[in-house]
């Protein structure tokens, strides 16, 4: 699997059900590289997207414990376990967790690859992500140049991961 976030100088995330940066050129690169392929989010994640309705032309899986919520065009897991089970078979480099905090806590282990939005700023959070700089399982593949929106800066960089894991 491969984690996807954007991250800003706290490996922030999030504060309460909001995003911290609202970056276009972000927002394209998530559209991009998840368009085709299957993602993996929390409820809470889920709730945040308008509608809310399932993200167009990716398959969406959701995680909850509340065995009677359903959405249209949405696969529901209700365990990580059954996330797994489901997966079985499939290409999982074509898999995308996309957040939130609690769920890539727990499917970090299982990503080989993160694509971090780095967004020079230090906002108010609570939502974060686990900061893959002060770990030696990470190291840093790609980096893109620094571009700017609105006087903030941001790059793109690609993790790999080198040990640890599942
Ligand atoms: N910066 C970014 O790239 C980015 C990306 C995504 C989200 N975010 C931010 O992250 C925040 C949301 O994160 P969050 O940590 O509050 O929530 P979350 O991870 O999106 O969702 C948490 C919910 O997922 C379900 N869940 C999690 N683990 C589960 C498991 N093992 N089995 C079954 N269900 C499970 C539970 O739902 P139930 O309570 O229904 O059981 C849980 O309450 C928001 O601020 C959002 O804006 C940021």
């Amino acid at each position: 699997m491969k984690a996807i976030v954007n991250v800003d100088n706290n490996w922030g995330i999030g504060i309460g059900d909001k995003l911290l940066n609202h970056i276009p050129a972000d927002m394209k690169f998530f559209k991009e590289t998840t368009t085709g392929n299957t993602v993996v989010m929390g409820r809470a994640t889920f709730m945040t997207f308008p509608g809310p309705r399932a993200l167009p032309n990716r398959k969406n899986i959701v995680l909850t414990t509340d065995k009677s919520w359903n959405a249209p065009d949405v696969t529901v897991c209700h365990s990580v376990g059954e996330l797994l089970d489901l997966l079985e078979g499939c290409d999982t480099d074509s898999v995308f967790v996309i957040g939130g905090s609690m769920v890539y806590e727990q499917l970090l282990p299982y990503c080989n690859t993160a694509y971090v939005t780095k967004v020079d700023s230090a906002k108010p959070a609570d939502k974060f992500f686990p900061d893959l700089d002060k770990t030696d399982e990470w190291e840093i593949e790609s980096e893109g140049e620094k571009s700017e929106h609105n006087g903030v800066e941001f790059r793109f960089v690609t993790y790999k991961r080198l040990k640890g894991g599942v």
